[in-house]
């Protein structure tokens, strides 16, 4: 197969300046794109900040005759992060949402700057970026956003509450922005990596972290921002070589009412929780229109569809821009 190119495109790596986000400038740029490397140069902690992590990746990139420029800025200031690919390139096709930071702590010790902190970074970071990178991707008719989550969001893990529901709002945010991409072209997944880097050096046992290396996972992502990609809002969980889409199934569950007078009670709960529990049948979900096309078939088996209208329930948005 031939090589898949990203000649004209221009791309924004968030935290480009190491581990995940270093690989990704590193083999879009190797494959034709102009590449803002991004990266704060703090501390794993959030602490502190150094233009040398980005401007290190720019000079080995441009060692090996591609095209970058460095920017400095916090993704809390992803608007300043767009302005430099306007600057310098003119246009934005690839935004990777990558820049993290840990602030571990068991639930019970988390300070609120703990938390806001992480917040920050990760959700609100990548809010401000993709919501400048946005317009201007929509106005171009082409756009490919990656969020980065974690299996640490996904499942849960001890000590990391905070990072855990900033990852977990990265996916919401990702599904609700390829919704509002998808007519002009504009797509928006999202990776959970496993990689060793600074991050995980402390976390990961030694003889795994060698055959975890960012560049394992790079092509992954490299792939879901090319124009060939038609993925959109999903999760794709890469790591040593593999890779795999992750979903969320739901059971079929159980009726609780057998009219439309009849009450829910906790005893019927009870008395069904394995039903309600039981997956062995269960379905995975695309869209919230099919989540709540059980909820219309529930009242149309009780011959009642009144209360379905709702603008939640259809997922209508009466708002187009
Ligand atoms: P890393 O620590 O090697 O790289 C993260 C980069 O982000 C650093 O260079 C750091 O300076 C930069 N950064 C931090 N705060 C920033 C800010 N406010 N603005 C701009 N840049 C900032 O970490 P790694 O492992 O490469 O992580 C990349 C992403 O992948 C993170 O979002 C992380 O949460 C996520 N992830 C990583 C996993 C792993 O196994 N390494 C697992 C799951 C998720």
């Amino acid at each position: 197969m031939s090589d898949l190119s990203f000649d004209g495109k221009v791309a924004i790596v968030t935290g480009a300046g190491a581990g995940l986000g270093r690989a990704y400038a590193h083999l879009l740029a190797s494959r034709g794109a102009k590449v803002v490397v991004n990266d704060l140069g703090g501390g794993r902690h959030g602490d502190g900040s150094s233009a040398k992590a980005a401007d290190t990746v720019v000079e080995e990139i441009k060692a090996n005759g591609g095209t970058a420029v460095a920017d400095y800025n916090s993704v809390v200031d992803g608007d300043k992060i767009v302005q430099t690919a306007l600057d310098n390139f003119g246009r934005i096709d690839i935004l990777i949402n990558n820049a993290g930071i840990l602030r571990d702590k068991s639930f019970a010790r988390i300070s609120d700057q703990d938390w806001d902190l992480v917040h920050a970074v990760h959700l609100k970071g990548s809010f401000k970026t993709t919501q400048a990178a946005f317009p201007v991707m929509k106005k171009q008719g082409f756009g490919r956003i990656i969020m980065t989550a974690s299996n640490s969001g996904l499942y849960g893990n001890f000590g990391q509450a905070n990072y855990s529901a900033a990852k977990m709002g990265l996916i919401g945010l990702a599904k609700t922005v390829a919704i509002e991409g998808f007519k002009n072209n504009v797509f928006c997944n999202i990776i959970v990596p496993t990689a060793a880097s600074r991050l995980t050096e402390d976390i990961l046992p030694p003889d795994i972290f060698e055959a975890l290396k960012p560049e394992y996972i790079a092509p992954v992502v490299a792939y879901l921002c090319h124009d060939l990609c038609n993925e959109n809002g999903s999760i794709i969980e890469a790591a040593a070589g593999w890779a795999g889409k992750c979903t969320i199934f739901r059971a079929n569950g159980s009726l609780l009412r057998s009219s439309a007078t009849d009450n829910v009670t906790v005893e019927k709960v009870h008395e069904n929780w394995l039903k309600i529990t039981d997956l062995t049948s269960s379905s995975s979900l695309g869209s919230i229109q099919e989540a709540t096309g059980a909820l219309i078939q529930s009242l149309e088996n009780l011959g009642n569809t009144q209360g379905t209208s709702s603008q939640e329930t259809t997922g209508q948005n009466s708002e187009e821009n």
